[in-house]
């Protein structure tokens, strides 16, 4: 048996990022636990605030938000934390060497209807070691990342990590408290009939992206010559789970349902650690066209378009989109 302890002393001699995933990982426990006591942890319901994005904050957004920046900013590796929750990144203890990025509670409308949840977490090299941490330390891109992760919080909790080349999952064992490896080397299949999109925006998105899931849709009557099958969990890390066990393709594209918006979800804490984990694992990752990885931040709460998982679909994605701007 691997315990993720055992795993991290084997795969990796950077001992500050070792010490900082366990802290991580180590909250992922109390919020699991709280989740399984539900209604009775006193946690459901709204906490009465808004998040910077304006959207309604649930108590347990708060509460996991809370959780892992105090449990941060007393790990002395960790210079700085940025979360979905917060306006503004948080400094921590000036001479560590890392940075942390979360979504505390990612699909939080999933919590009341018992439904996955999750944590997505991202950790980045802090440059300017010794001085105190501001925002455009954090922005920096994708491909910088040390580590990049999830715990979802399903039917059971599992882990996905990656700070090797390699995308591994645990699944934390509720009797010992210990995340135990189940899988030392997620690969996705290149190719799906399995996609992931909210439907209900299709006036708002682009035309390749409308031509795409026309095609889909259209299934073996149309110019794919086969069917598709649609699942949305409303929780990007529920969606990117299940990509990375049996493969698929999930978007949340560019839509001008909201003009200020380039998409729904965020660079940084979500789209960039999932990211990692996907195309560690074989997938491909972008905002239509362009690698993710790639993209220089401007602001740490900033949106993208998404589109991730199976290579081929990936690919086929991106073809139609350029195509159509070559028109
Ligand atoms: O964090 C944003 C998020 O909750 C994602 O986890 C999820 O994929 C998406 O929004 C769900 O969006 P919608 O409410 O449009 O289904
Ligand atoms: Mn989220």
């Amino acid at each position: 048996m691997t315990t993720l302890t055992s795993y991290l002393d084997q795969h990796s001699t950077n001992t500050e990022l070792n010490d900082v995933i366990t802290t991580v990982t180590n909250v992922g426990k109390t919020i699991s636990q709280l989740l399984r006591k539900g209604a009775l942890a006193d946690i459901l319901g709204e906490a009465g605030n808004q998040n910077v994005q304006g959207e309604d904050q649930k108590k347990l957004d708060v509460l996991a938000n809370d959780l892992l920046l105090d449990a941060l900013a007393k790990n002395t590796h960790c210079a700085g934390v940025a979360s979905e929750e917060l306006d503004n990144a948080t400094p921590a203890n000036a001479d560590g060497s890392l940075l942390v990025l979360f979504d505390p509670l990612d699909g939080s409308s999933n919590i009341d209807i018992n439904m996955a949840v999750g944590t997505i977490f991202s950790i980045l090299p802090y440059q300017r070691q010794g001085q105190t941490s501001e925002n455009s330390d954090f922005l920096q891109a994708g491909n910088q990342q040390l580590a990049a992760g999830y715990l979802l919080y399903g039917t059971s909790t599992v882990l996905a990590l990656t700070i090797t080349e390699n995308v591994v999952m645990f699944s934390l064992d509720p009797d010992t408290g210990d995340y135990v490896l189940i899988e030392d080397n997620v690969q996705i299949d290149a190719d799906t009939s399995e996609y992931a999109i909210n439907s209900s925006n299709y006036r708002y998105w682009r035309a390749p992206m409308q031509q795409y899931i026309d095609e889909l849709i259209a299934g073996e009557a149309g110019v794919r010559g086969r069917d598709f099958n649609t699942r949305w969990v409303a929780a990007m890390v529920g969606d990117v789970h299940r990509i990375l066990c049996r493969g698929g393709l999930f978007t949340y594209p560019f839509d001008t349902k909201y003009a200020h918006k380039a998409g729904k979800l965020r660079l940084m804490y979500e789209a960039n650690p999932m990211s990692l984990l996907i195309e560690r694992a074989g997938g491909g990752a972008t905002d239509a066209v362009n690698r993710i990885l790639d993209i220089e931040p401007t602001d740490i709460h900033q949106r993208v378009p998404v589109v991730l998982g199976s290579k081929n679909e990936v690919d086929y994605v991106k073809d139609l989109h350029v195509n159509y701007s070559e028109k």
